[in-house]
């Protein structure tokens, strides 16, 4: 492990004014937003949808990196420049989700477990000749009646710990994403407990496995209300809990928390993002940055729509996006910037 090498990735990683691009939907999840309109889900479309976002001009001022998928690491733009070059190419940095999605918890009804650690050492070799400078592991916490259960946390925690010590022996910057859903009729008071309980046994295990935190980045949700309650909280309420739970569970020693966006609207991501660096400004020992799908896809993968004349407009979308949520790097974001483009 080269220390030095995974605590520079890791500072450029959340950079000033920069986030990263989650990208990385497996054949399932793309399938499914596709389908949701009306694109049909092939290698080429994927392709042809990647490179849209991947060649929009000026990406670099926003992004720091994106995290890709198999199939996408392995692929090239039109003109036969590979994707992670094109990335590279426009001063961004190549990562790449290297878990095998979730299954259902064996005797924990209703909770997942995210498995991929079989091969995994090797898997990173070939990754990292192929470019990649960082990974990406998520893990699941669904909120419901009687779960989460400890036997769920603690077994998603050991493997984030797991995945991250590999990925800091092979040089790779470990993203650990230990996600509690969003969905769900649970207050903002339940997310609250369940986010710290999973982030208190994620360090644990960090600390058990010997993971540098300085070469790490968390990738956590918000603590906000359930989707299905009516009872939702506002912007600086989230924004207070999810710093208040962060303060209570993250070492100092980490570089940075990009959040996910977790099934927000675009603009209440931005919105939370730019909320807590304005309320906090000056006083927290680690970057808040973004490392969103949705919230920075929604908008141009709808335009896009799988038409080629499309590529434009969509990537214009996708440019205003980056730049609204660069501005919440630095709590600089403002309504009236959306109601401007
Ligand atoms: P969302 O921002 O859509 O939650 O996705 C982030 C991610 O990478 C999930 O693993």
């Amino acid at each position: 492990m080269n220390l030095q090498t995974l605590e520079k990735t890791a500072g450029e990683m959340v950079s000033p004014g920069r986030g990263i691009l989650a990208a990385d939907e497996s054949f399932g999840t793309i399938g499914k937003r596709f389908d949701a309109l009306g694109i049909e889900s092939t290698e080429e479309s994927r392709r042809a949808y990647r490179e849209m976002l991947f060649t929009t001009e000026g990406i670099g001022e926003f992004l720091s990196g994106v995290i890709l998928f198999d199939e996408t690491i392995r692929q090239e733009a039109s003109d036969g420049t590979p994707l992670p070059q094109v990335l590279l190419d426009q001063g961004v940095m190549p990562g790449i989700k290297v878990d095998g999605s979730t299954v259902d918890m064996p005797l924990a009804p209703g909770e997942k477990f995210t498995q991929g650690l079989d091969k995994l050492a090797g898997r990173l070799e070939e990754y990292r000749e192929m470019g990649a400078r960082f990974t990406k592991w998520r893990a699941v916490i669904t909120i419901g009646d009687g779960i989460p259960t400890a036997r769920c946390v603690d077994a998603n925690a050991h493997a984030l710990a797991l995945y991250a010590a590999f990925c800091q022996e092979a040089d790779l910057v470990p993203i650990v994403e230990p996600e509690v859903l969003i969905d769900g009729d649970h207050s903002i008071e339940q997310c609250y407990d369940a986010t710290e309980w999973t982030l208190n046994r994620t360090f644990d295990y960090l600390y058990e496995h010997g993971v540098e935190l300085s070469g790490m980045i968390l990738k956590p949700n918000m603590v906000i209300s359930g989707k299905e309650t009516a009872n939702q909280s506002g912007v600086e309420e989230v924004a207070h809990a999810t710093v208040e739970c962060l303060l209570r569970s993250v070492p100092a020693a980490v570089p940075g928390i990009a959040f996910l966006s977790g099934g927000q609207s675009a603009l209440q991501a931005t919105q939370h993002l730019n909320a807590m660096n304005r309320l906090y400004e000056g006083r927290l020992p680690w970057e808040l940055s973004f490392s969103y799908a949705r919230a920075l896809q929604e908008q141009p993968m709808e335009i896009w729509g799988g038409e080629s004349e499309k590529v434009e407009a969509a990537q214009k979308a996708f440019h205003h996006r980056l730049k609204m949520n660069g501005a919440a790097r630095t709590g600089s974001y403002s309504d009236d910037m959306e109601e401007a483009a």
